[in-house]
């Protein structure tokens, strides 16, 4: 059996995968200081916007002022969502540490995220890919749909390994197991990423797990056992994806790094401090935390 890594890397989606499905328009100043704080918590990579098109998502146009407008912090990677050569070109004036391209392991997921089938989104990545690269910016792929999709149901592993290799064959450096949906359980989880092992180190793999199921902790713990040590999470457990209807947040990075510590595991993340993001960052929605552990430990220090 693998050891479980000693070390984990969390890559906070909150500011992207978090806000970009809100409503109500979040200022610009308020993803920046957002993403400030997180950093100051010990985050040392934020996943902060995407430039896509601003009639499908319209919570993320602001994506050059949220970029220029952050004070960075020496030792953090700052990612950007990257569509085609029209985001990258956008992109590359706000000089992201790290471009991602995102493709889905689902025909129908792809078609009503990105407005292409998988076989036209590779064709689309490649140019980017090959642009950031030759800029000298890192490429992350995040595969959609890895254990089940909203349109089609049930995703075989077979088909995570299909598009892992695509993304693998245009130079994506690494990539993201995503269960879109949070529809996912260990066993599955740990196929989607068996299937992805097979074209990318262990090393270049991270877990991106939503929680609409309440599943998210018990899959992180399944694939950490594999020896994935890169996740992705999201502040108070903000987000969803607009292209999947009901589907809840990502894993709230406040339980995730509460389960790393009490196994020992190192994160770098200071979890007060981080809970107190999290708690300003709903504040601000005017909504509570999805985070449990947020609100036992707030609830903690107000007894
Ligand atoms: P399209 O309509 O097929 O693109 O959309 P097009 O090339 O035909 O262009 C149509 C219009 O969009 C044109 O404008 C373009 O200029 C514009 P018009 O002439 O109509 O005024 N356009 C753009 N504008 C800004 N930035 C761009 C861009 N590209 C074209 N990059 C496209 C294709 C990909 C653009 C569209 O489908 C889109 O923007 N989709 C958004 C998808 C998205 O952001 N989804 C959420 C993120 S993915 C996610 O959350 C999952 C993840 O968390 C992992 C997981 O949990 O599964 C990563
Ligand atoms: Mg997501």
């Amino acid at each position: 059996m693998t050891a479980i890594p000693s070390r984990v890397r969390l890559i906070d989606v909150g500011p992207r995968d978090g806000l970009q499905n809100e409503k109500q328009p979040v200022p610009a100043g308020t993803k920046i200081e957002l993403v400030h704080r997180l950093q100051a918590a010990g985050l040392r990579e934020v996943e902060v916007t995407s430039y896509v098109s601003p009639k499908w998502v319209p919570q993320m146009a602001d994506n050059h002022d949220v970029m220029s407008g952050l004070q960075r912090q020496a030792g953090v990677r700052y990612s950007v969502l990257t569509p085609n050569l029209k985001g990258f070109e956008a992109a590359v004036l706000d000089r992201p540490d790290e471009i991602v391209v995102f493709g889905a392991a689902s025909e129908a997921f792809s078609q009503k995220n990105i407005n292409c089938s998988i076989a036209e989104s590779i064709e689309r990545f490649a140019p980017v890919v090959e642009a950031a690269r030759a800029a000298g910016i890192a490429v992350r792929g995040a595969m959609s749909c890895t254990v089940g999709c909203p349109y089609e149901g049930e995703i075989a592993p077979g088909r995570v390994a299909y598009l892992a290799g695509l993304m693998k064959g245009i130079g994506v450096q690494r990539v993201d197991v995503a269960d879109t949906i949070g529809v996912g359980t260990p066993r599955k989880v740990q196929a989607a990423i068996e299937a992805t092992l097979q074209h990318y180190g262990i090393d270049a793999v991270s877990g991106h797990f939503h929680d609409t199921y309440g599943q998210a902790l018990s899959n992180t713990l399944a694939a950490l056992e594999l020896g994935v040590w890169n996740f992705q999470s999201s502040v108070a457990g903000l987000g969803g994806c607009p292209y999947a209807k009901g589907a809840t947040g990502n894993v709230a990075t406040e339980d995730v790094v509460y389960l790393l510590h009490g196994m020992g595991i190192d994160t770098g993340v200071d979890l007060d401090a981080l809970v107190d993001t999290g708690a300003w960052i709903s504040e601000q929605l005017g909504r509570p935390t999805s985070s449990r552990v947020a609100r036992a430990l707030l609830a903690k220090r107000a007894g």
